[in-house]
C-alpha cells in the first residue's frame, strides 16, 4: 500500500502592509481595541488585480523546489480558496497550474473556508493513498481584500491575504506517511460566516451590490465561542484516537483566526507556548491560507525539522472544521 507524505511547505505574502492605524483612519477603531480582542497588528494586502492565482502560484513554487521534484511529476493540484480568481470558472487550480507551467494535469479547488487547506490534505492523502497519484500539489491561497466590506468595523480588520502550499508525495514508508486527517461539518450554522450574495441564492443585482452582499458578513461574537468549542473537541479527539497526549506533539498549528482563540485552545488542551505556532499578529486571518502560512513561518525559523510531529487544527465558515496529524517528511 502506498503512504501519503508531508514533504514540503512553502508560503508567498504580497508586501503590502495594512496597520491597525491604517484602520484608525477609515473605521472607528483603535489599534489598543483590535490588538487586545485579536493580537491582530498588521496584516498583508494584494495589489489591485493581483488574485488568489497569483499568491497561490508563487507559493507553490517554493513548495516544489523545497520537494524537489520537477513540475512534470505532479499529477494533481488542489486549492483551498473562497476568494476565487472567478466566481463560478474557471477553478484557481486550474490557473495556477497554467501559471507555473505543468502539463495538463488535474486540478480543482475545494471549498471550507479557513479549513480549506486540511480538507486539501484529506483529499490529497486519498488519491496518494488509493494509488491514483503519486505527487499532489495542495496549496490555499486568499484575496480576502476582495470580499471585505471596509466599513463595516466588526469584521474588515480581522482578515488578510496571502498563500501557502505544500507537496503530499507517495511513499512506502509508513514512518513517514500522514497518520489521520479529520475533516466534518455542520451547514446548520450556515448564517455566522456567510457571503450572502452574488452565488445561485442571490445572483448579482443592484441590490446585491447595494447592500455589499457579495463581501463576507460575520456574526464575531457567536463565532468566537464556537471556534473554542469546536478547535479544542476537534483535537481531543484526534489525541484520543491516536492515543497521544500534548508532549508527543512538537508543532501545533492552529488556524490563525485571535489571540484569544488560539491562547484559549492551547489552553484547554494543554499545548505550551513554545510548540503553538502564532502568526496571527502578523498576518491576520488568511483563510484557506493561514495554516501552511503559519506552518511556511515556522519552517523558514529553523524550527520544524524531518520527522517532526504537526498537528493541524482548523475551524471556518460551512461551519466547517478538521485536523492533521503527520510527521513532517521532507524528502532525504
Ligand atoms: C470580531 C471580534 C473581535 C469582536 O470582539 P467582541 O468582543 O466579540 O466584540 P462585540 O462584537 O461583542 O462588540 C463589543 C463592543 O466593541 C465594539 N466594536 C466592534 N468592532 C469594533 C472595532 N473595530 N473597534 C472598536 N470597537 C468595536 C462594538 O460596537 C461593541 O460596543 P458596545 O459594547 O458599546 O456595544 C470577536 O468577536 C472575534 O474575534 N470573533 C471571532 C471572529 C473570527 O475569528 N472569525 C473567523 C473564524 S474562522
Amino acid at each position: 500500500m502506498a503512504y501519503a507524505a508531508f514533504r514540503s511547505i512553502g508560503a508567498y505574502v504580497p508586501p503590502k502592509i495594512m496597520t491597525n492605524a491604517d484602520f484608525e483612519k477609515i473605521i472607528d477603531t483603535s489599534d489598543e481595541w483590535i490588538t487586545k480582542r485579536t493580537g491582530i497588528k498588521e496584516r498583508r494586502i494584494s495589489e489591485v488585480n493581483e488574485a488568489s492565482s497569483d499568491l497561490g502560484a508563487k507559493a507553490a513554487q517554493v513548495a516544489i523546489e523545497r520537494a524537489g521534484i520537477a513540475k512534470e511529476d505532479i499529477d494533481l493540484v488542489i486549492c483551498a480558496t473562497v476568494t476565487p480568481d472567478y466566481l463560478c470558472m474557471p477553478s484557481t487550480a486550474c490557473l495556477i497550474a497554467s501559471k507555473l507551467e505543468l502539463p495538463p494535469v488535474q486540478a480543482f479547488d475545494v471549498s471550507a473556508a479557513c479549513t480549506g487547506f486540511v480538507y486539501a490534505t484529506s483529499v490529497a492523502k486519498a488519491f496518494v493513498e488509493s494509488g491514483m497519484k503519486k505527487n499532489v500539489l495542495i496549496i490555499g491561497a486568499e484575496t480576502y481584500s476582495s470580499i471585505l466590506d471596509y466599513t463595516d468595523r466588526g469584521t474588515c480588520f480581522i482578515f488578510g491575504d496571502g498563500a501557502g502550499a505544500a507537496i503530499i508525495s507517495a511513499t512506502e514508508n509508513k514512518e513517514e506517511s500522514i497518520i489521520d486527517v479529520n475533516c466534518s461539518s455542520d451547514g446548520n450554522y450556515e448564517d455566522l460566516i456567510k457571503t450572502p450574495g452574488g452565488g445561485s441564492k442571490h445572483p448579482c443585482s443592484q441590490e446585491v451590490l447595494e447592500q455589499k452582499m457579495a463581501c463576507i458578513k460575520m456574526k464575531g461574537n457567536e463565532t468566537f465561542k464556537l471556534a473554542v468549542r469546536t478547535l479544542t473537541s476537534d483535537v481531543e479527539v484526534m489525541m484520543k484516537k491516536h492515543n497521544i497526549t500534548p508532549e508527543d506533539i512538537n508543532h501545533f498549528i492552529p488556524h490563525q483566526a485571535n489571540m484569544r482563540i488560539i491562547t484559549a485552545v492551547g489552553k484547554a488542551l494543554g499545548m505550551n507556548e513554545e510548540q503553538t505556532v502564532v502568526t496571527v499578529d502578523k498576518y491576520g486571518n488568511t483563510s484557506a491560507a493561514s495554516i501552511p502560512m503559519a506552518m511556511n513561518y515556522a519552517y523558514e525559523q529553523g524550527k520544524i525539522k524531518a520527522g517532526d510531529t504537526v498537528l493541524f487544527d482548523a475551524f471556518g465558515g460551512g461551519l466547517t472544521w478538521g485536523s492533521a496529524l503527520f510527521k513532517f517528511a521532507p524528502k532525504k
